[in-house]
């Protein structure tokens, strides 16, 4: 079998939200090469014109969307306009996502709303309209969403956005559990610390990854985060759904491996004194 037969992505159809930069266009070019055509969505216009052009440029069929997908009625168009082009579709990713940076005591419920619409609103509203396409075409499909580390973890100043990110963790189990039965799978990113065009990794950044307890000692790139979902909107990962899956080079590993070694000195500590 050809390696690339292993996707089993050859002639699929994939839709791509916030396909214009970044973990967007490494998942987008990443589709493309294992055999997809590509609907790049964005709000932006040149981002993704570009991306829908490289993908071109890969030998599939690419086209950009323009839409605020914050907007309901922009998502849906978003999500008709690649499916009347496509013919359908077999792969849904959403990429866009976004954090304030702010104490609890000065969050508003207007900031909260906010980092609720652009992280968790918008992918409810748009994948049940893609499973209720997929689920009418009666071909299965796969739907993959970006979480967070902070999704799993507590994540100071990024209360709302953890919050939201935790959310997306929980529904992607639950629109996992809730579709299988029509062969779509469903299944969440979680990255670590990643070097993108709207975050670019600094010298700074590259010694905190050093010091910090990162394990494999860097930040991640957007082609990681490209690699992963492709995995999961592939046949590879044929029996994995309602699944999230860490990229962030050990990052939560280590945290656990911290907080154990914390528990084991404390219990120690005890133990002298008494
Ligand atoms: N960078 C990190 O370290 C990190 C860590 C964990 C999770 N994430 C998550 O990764 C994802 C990507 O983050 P990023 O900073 O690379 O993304 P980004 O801000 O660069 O956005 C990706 C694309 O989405 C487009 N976009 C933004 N809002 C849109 C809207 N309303 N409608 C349509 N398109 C829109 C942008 O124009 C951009 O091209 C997010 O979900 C983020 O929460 C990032």
């Amino acid at each position: 079998m050809a390696a690339l037969d292993l996707f089993g992505l050859e002639g699929k159809a994939a839709l791509v939200i916030g396909g214009g930069q970044g973990m967007g266009e490494s998942t987008a070019r990443m589709l493309a090469a294992a055999g997809c055509d590509v609907a790049v969505v964005d709000v932006e216009r040149d981002r993704a014109e570009r991306v829908a052009d490289a993908v071109c440029g890969i030998g599939r069929k690419g086209f950009a969307i323009i839409a605020n997908v914050l907007d309901d009625d922009q998502a849906a168009y978003a999500v008709e306009e690649a499916e009347r082009q496509l013919g359908g579709l077999d792969v849904m990713v959403s990429i866009v996502g976004q954090a304030l940076f702010t104490p609890i005591i000065e969050m508003t419920p207007e900031d909260w709303d906010k980092d609720h619409r652009r992280n968790l609103r918008y992918f409810f509203v748009s994948a049940r309209l893609v499973a209720r396409s997929m689920i009418a075409r009666g071909k299965g499909g796969a739907v993959v969403c970006i979480a967070s580390t902070d999704g799993i973890q507590s994540a100071p100043f990024h209360a709302a956005y953890g919050a939201a990110k935790a959310g997306l963790i929980q529904l992607t189990a639950t629109m996992a559990t809730e579709w299988a039965v029509h062969g779509i799978r469903v299944n969440a990113v979680a990255p670590g610390s990643i070097s993108t065009p709207r975050l670019p990794e600094t010298q700074a950044h590259r010694d905190a990854m050093k010091a910090s307890l990162v394990p494999m000692e860097r930040s991640g790139t957007t082609d990681d985060i490209g690699k992963a979902v492709l995995f999961l909107a592939s046949d590879m990962a044929s029996y994995t759904t309602g699944h999230t899956l860490l990229v962030d080079g050990g990052w939560m590993a280590a945290n656990l491996f911290d907080a154990r070694k914390m528990a084991i000195k404390k219990s120690t500590e005890n133990r002298l004194s008494n």
